[in-house]
């Protein structure tokens, strides 16, 4: 009979993290192999064919200059690599510079998460066969890591108008055109997508963090979300404006982009403010989506906005919807004095959207052929990059004597 070879897997981790993983691999039956730079691991790589994966953060290789993930990659392209990053680096990531079966894991993990990866790796792999079968310990993150969703902030620092309307409805658009969307209820203050949507005591992000305080899984935004029946996924940030305190800007930005490579669209419907909270979900955000109602106080605010936005760097990712379209100030009025294009417009529904927030159901499901739902259907159409259909409410929308382009 053969000796039995136990798989090799070489680990190329700062010092503090190679050695409980090195533990917890040699637990679960691979020989754990320590490197300390990219070049051992390449000569390791040539001498051992019985190293199957690597577990390697990129930024712990002196080889390597800080964040090019692209300079240490090369050396391990032979084997797929478990790839240990931060929050931070994520958007740096130069996903095509490694093993196309590369897979990711994000600070902070546990030793034991990185053991039930690498054996699901192997499975996958068909590197270890053991005649039993794929056995999975653990849940695995399956996520398409080459991809990224859109983010689109839903933002107005003016109340009242339409913010959470839109949200709600552009994501059931996107969703009914096979997207798949993550709904975040940002509004901590007065937030209410889950209750209009008919869904009560959903968990939410801080319910999640809390347990994760005490020992609970680590969980992405796309996990702790909710499924409505439309098939949106939704996640409130808190239930109660006085649990906010876990709520860190950065954390909470750093988790959509996480999250972003899970769905196709994240949404954020934000409250109406310039909180540290806001400025930083805007800063991951691709376009901001700004809803604003055809009366002077909103226009007011409008340009107001345009102001700040230009001033924060913001101002080619703005994107403006005027809601309640030719209920009260021309769409040209509302253009000229805030000097940005309308891109879409959203009539007023009605009693559909007070039957729409009783029944808890998106327009999308209560009155598919109504003229409102087919804005919110040309306004998906336009951000998915598809020629609108639907007929426009006015159709040769023009600016200072120019035709209008698409942006975002
Ligand atoms: N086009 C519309 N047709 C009919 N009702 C609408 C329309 N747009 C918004 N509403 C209604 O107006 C009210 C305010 O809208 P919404 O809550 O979406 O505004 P908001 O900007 O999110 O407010 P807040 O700043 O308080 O979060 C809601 O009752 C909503 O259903
Ligand atoms: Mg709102």
């Amino acid at each position: 009979m053969s000796p039995v070879v136990r798989p090799a897997v070489a680990i190329l981790l700062p010092d503090a993290e190679a050695e409980p993983v090195a533990l917890e691999l040699h637990a679960g039956g691979f020989d754990p192999i320590f490197v300390r730079h990219g070049r051992e691991l390449a000569e390791t790589l040539a001498l051992r064919k019985e190293i199957v994966l690597a577990v390697i953060d990129p930024e712990a290789d002196p080889d390597n200059a800080p964040g090019a993930y692209g300079a240490a990659r090369p050396a391990v392209r032979t084997i797929p690599a478990l790839v240990v990053i931060d929050e931070d680096s994520l958007d740096d990531l130069e996903t095509a510079a490694g093993h196309p079966d590369d897979e990711y894991v994000i600070r902070p993990y546990s030793a034991e998460s990185i053991r039930w990866r690498i054996e699901a790796m192997c499975i996958r792999s068909a590197a270890v066969d053991d005649g039993s079968g794929p056995v999975l310990q653990g849940e695995i993150d399956q996520a398409d890591w080459g991809r990224r969703g859109k983010v689109i902030a839903v933002f107005n620092p003016k109340g009242g108008v339409g913010k959470t309307m839109v949200a709600t409805n552009l994501s059931a658009a996107l969703v009914s055109k096979g997207q798949r969307v993550l709904l975040l209820d940002a509004d901590t203050v007065t937030g209410h997508v889950p209750s209009s949507l008919g869904m009560e005591g959903v968990p939410t992000v801080v319910d999640a963090w809390r347990d994760e305080m005490e020992g609970g899984p680590i969980l992405t935004f796309d996990q702790m979300a909710s499924v409505h029946t439309s098939g949106l996924k939704v996640l409130p940030l808190t239930s109660s404006p006085m649990a906010t305190e876990l709520l860190e800007p950065q954390r909470v930005a750093g988790a959509i982009a996480v999250a972003r490579r899970n769905v196709d669209y994240v949404v954020i419907d934000a409250h109406p403010s310039y909180s540290p909270l806001n400025r930083a979900m805007l800063g991951k955000s691709d376009t901001i989506l700004v809803p604003v109602t055809p009366d002077m106080p909103a226009v007011r605010a409008l340009v107001q906005l345009r102001e700040v936005a230009a001033d924060l760097g913001m101002l080619e990712r703005i994107v403006l919807v005027v809601n309640r379209a030719a209920s009260g100030i021309s769409v040209e009025d509302i253009e000229r004095s805030a000097n940005i294009p309308a891109y879409a417009q959203i009539r007023s529904a009605g009693m559909l959207m007070v039957q729409a927030n009783n029944e808890g159901r998106t327009l999308f499901e209560i009155g598919p052929r109504e003229k409102i739902t087919q804005d919110f259907s040309t306004l998906a159409d336009r951000l998915l990059g598809v020629a609108p259909a639907a007929e426009a409410i006015r159709p040769s929308m023009r600016l200072f004597g120019r035709p209008l382009t698409a942006r975002a």
